[in-house]
């Protein structure tokens, strides 16, 4: 087994289905071109079968990146999987993203089916999406909480139909990590080389990023993210967080991805730009006070030594090299790099209009923070879009 960790990121699905977080088609493809910048591995671009939006965002970025590897969700039914399908015949790389839940209190209160009915029905979805792709991923919703050999046996049956990544997420966020890699590891020596074994760990414990890395430790090759954790209730596994426990601590997790870690701040700040909010400032890796040095003492030694309060450098996350205030003194230039290291490539004109604003305001206050640069930013587009 290598050491090769798969990036599997559910931005523009599980995240984008949570509440103040739908995107139309248009923001989608501007979110998908940085998630392809960003490397990551596989983009999961909606659900076919929910709304003509997900059908056409799912098609259009097949479209428009045929180079990426793009997959569609579709329940373990046979329009669903026709609908995924059907949006991703213009890919060049495309992946069916089937599931069902295995677990008795979803069987019972949700779907009213017998476990055969389930382990059945998983079957033949994934046996008819290899009609479509040889990429298929099969995910036994709320895994977690399915009894264990009921589980393998699913999970036996869907690597025989033709699944090539078996996912198990822990859908209400239950797990603790312990527990969760011990999942893990029997599934993984179930299927052995036969399937990529696959984690989605939503966040209702505060534990998603802490599950998903011990998972991997226990076998797992493929971890299912979003930017910023967004997703269902608590969030999905922050994708940035991930990767950079990875990139921060080989000596522990040696394993590795293909994302381009200085993408990482300006992705955050995109979605933040395109759903109704951004992270938290205190939020890991992209909040704005992740790197922001508030107390004398902890200024004092950072001054000295950046790696006395600094495990990560900043530059290497693309957060702009001055976390510190631009002042009135900053002149045009760092501001259109400032703007540039947002995420904004701004016209001549556009960024005439910010500069004024923003020698105004400066001139006033001591200086302006990120958010207030892009609140400058968000003004001018809004009046430019107005016109
Ligand atoms: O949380 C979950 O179980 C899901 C599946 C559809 C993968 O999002
Ligand atoms: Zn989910």
């Amino acid at each position: 087994m290598t050491n090769r960790v798969y990036i599997f990121d559910t931005t523009l699905r599980d995240g984008e289905q949570s509440p103040g977080c739908s995107m139309t088609v248009h923001e989608k493809l501007r979110m998908a071109a940085k998630l392809v910048e960003l490397g990551v591995d596989i983009l999961e671009a909606g659900f076919p079968i929910a709304s003509e939006g997900d059908f056409e965002a799912v098609q259009k970025i097949g479209q428009e990146f045929s180079w990426a590897h793009v997959a569609a969700l579709a329940r373990a039914a046979t329009g669903d999987v026709e609908r995924a399908a059907a949006a991703l015949r213009p890919a060049k790389r495309s992946r069916i993203h089937t599931f069902i839940a295995t677990s008795d209190i979803h069987l019972k209160y949700k779907l009213k089916k017998s476990r055969q009915q389930v382990l059945d029905e998983a079957v033949a979805a994934v046996a008819l999406a290899r009609n479509y792709t040889d990429d298929v991923e099969f995910s036994a919703e709320d895994a977690t909480r399915t009894d264990p050999d009921y589980l393998e046996e699913v999970c036996r049956a869907v690597v025989a139909a033709g699944a090539r990544t078996v996912n198990l997420p822990d859908t209400v966020g239950y797990s603790v990590p312990e527990e969760y890699a011990a999942l893990i590891g029997r599934m993984a020596k179930a299927l052995g080389d036969s399937a990529v074994v696959s984690v989605h760990c939503h966040d209702d414990l505060g534990l998603a990023v802490a599950n998903s890395i011990a998972a991997v430790q226990a076998g797992a090759r493929q971890i299912e993210c979003t930017i910023n954790g967004i997703g269902e209730r608590a969030g999905n596994a922050a994708l940035e967080e991930v990767v950079m426990a990875f990139k921060t601590r080989p000596d522990r997790l040696p394993y590795q991805t293909k994302i381009s870690s200085e993408h990482l701040y300006s992705a955050s700040q995109l979605l933040a730009q395109t759903i109704t909010f951004g992270p938290q400032p205190n939020k890991a890796i992209v909040g704005e006070n992740a790197f922001a040095h508030e107390a004398g003492i902890h200024q004092d030694g950072y001054l000295k030594e950046r790696s006395t309060y600094e495990i990560i450098d900043p530059k290497s996350v693309g957060v702009p090299e001055s976390k510190l205030v631009l002042g009135k003194h900053s002149g045009r230039h760092a501001l259109k790099q400032r703007c540039q290291d947002l995420g904004f490539e701004l016209s001549k004109e556009d960024l005439d209009h910010v500069y004024q604003r923003f020698t105004a305001l400066a001139d006033r206050k001591k200086g302006l923070r990120n958010d207030e640069i892009l609140a400058l930013i968000q003004e001018r587009q809004a009046a430019a879009a107005a016109q």
